[in-house]
Order: C-alpha cells, then structure tokens, then sequence
C-alpha cells in the first residue's frame, strides 16, 4: 500500500462535460482533486473562478486542492474556505507576508500549501516549514497545462526533503506540471508525496486506466 497520492489537474478537464470529468475522478483511484485558479495577473493566463469551482465541488467525493496563481491572494482566503477548499496553496512569489498568510489560511481550517515557480530556492522555505502542510514545487512555468517538465525539479525536491527531515516537520511536497510515467516513479523516489497531472490524465484514450497506471508505478 503506497502513501503516495495522484491529484489530477482540472484544468485539462472538458469544462463543457466539467461533471463527466468530475465523475471520472471520483470513481478512479486519484486521491485528490487539483484546481488551478489564474487571473491573468501573476500568471499569464485566466482559468476559471468561483462559480465554476462551486460546481465542481457539488460533485466531487474527494480532497479538493486549490492552487492559486493570483496576487495578493490573502484577499480571497475566507472565500475558498467557504467554497469548500481543502487545501489552499499560495505562491511564495505573490506573499509579501508568507507567515501571516499561512495563519490566515489554517484560521479558516484549511491546510496551507505555499508553491515555488522554478526560479526559486527551496531554502527560502527554511523559516516557514514547519508552518507549511504542502510545498508545490512547480516542475513548469505556472499559467498553462501540456508544457514539458523541467528536468532541475528532482534536485530541487531532494533539497526540500532534507529540509523538511532537519526540522522534524510533516510537510507533503507535491509535484505540478508535465508529470507523466516517465518521470513519476523518479520523483516519488527523490522525495515527492503528491503528483499533479493534468494533460497527461485527461488526454489519454482512457483516464481512469492513466491514472491506475500512475498509482502503480509510484506504489
Ligand atoms: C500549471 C498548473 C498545473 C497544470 C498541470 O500552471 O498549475 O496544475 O494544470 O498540467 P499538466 O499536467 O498538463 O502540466
Ligand atoms: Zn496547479
């Protein structure tokens, strides 16, 4: 039995069979639903917003974990929470005050998740790690789905896993962007708890098979 969890990225769902696709999660082995929420601002793209996120979680029977590309997302904290968030990361590049924010989020009894975009460090995490039940590392420029993965991630999570040993903290690290079978087995190995595939799931002939097939190889 494997800890490890798949987290498929709604994002390359068919949002005009959005409760199709959200079915299809539920009734897979995925463990956790992922929604990419963009505002055309901190990342170059929009993705969709509240209504659409109210609707999936009508549906949806497991872990719904928002990953927000937006600035100044403190704004917006008691928001998701009340949407039904489970999870709520922030971007360690959009915080100017990643502690408080990180309050805020557990406040509203969310777990609280920080993501990095490849160009930063994950030492910079050193001083909040113990205040942070997720890191996403960012294996591609956030703002789109089906871009290729970027080969520096592993050493970035064999570094955030030591730091996370060192301070005796629980942190899960999750992987997001162009994860697929080719590289799902070695990330889990350096470290990774939680993979976000987005492309990779809803593209295939057969979703719930891809999604299978990724469990297995990281169990
Ligand atoms: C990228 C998003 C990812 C994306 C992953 O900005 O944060 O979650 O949906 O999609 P794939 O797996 O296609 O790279
Ligand atoms: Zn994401």
């Amino acid at each position: 039995m494997s800890s490890k969890l798949i987290a498929p990225s709604v994002l390359a769902a068919d949002f005009a069979n959005l409760q199709r696709d959200v079915e299809m999660i539920n009734k897979s082995e995925a463990d956790w639903f992922h929604i990419d929420i963009m505002d055309g601002v901190f990342v170059p793209n929009i993705s969709f917003g509240m209504p659409v996120l109210r609707d999936i979680v009508k549906h949806a029977s497991k872990t719904i974990d928002v990953h927000l590309m937006i600035v100044d997302p403190d704004r917006y904290i008691k928001t998701f929470a009340d949407l039904g968030s489970n999870i709520l990361t922030v971007h360690y590049e959009a915080c100017t005050h990643l502690h408080r924010t990180l309050q805020a989020i557990k406040a509203e009894g969310m777990k609280a998740g920080v993501a990095i975009n490849p160009h930063t460090n994950v030492s910079l995490l050193e001083d909040t790690i113990k205040d942070i039940d997720l890191v996403c590392i960012m294996s591609v420029n956030p703002g789109f789905g089906g871009q290729s993965f970027i080969e520096n991630t592993y050493k970035k999570v064999k570094q955030l896993k030591e730091i996370i040993d060192r301070n005796n903290a629980s942190t899960l690290i999750e992987i997001d962007g162009g994860v697929t079978n080719k590289n799902a087995k070695q990330l889990v190995d350096a470290g990774a708890d939680v993979l976000v595939a987005g492309s990779y799931v809803f593209k295939s002939q057969d979703p719930i098979q891809t999604i299978q097939g990724l469990k297995e190889l990281i169990s």
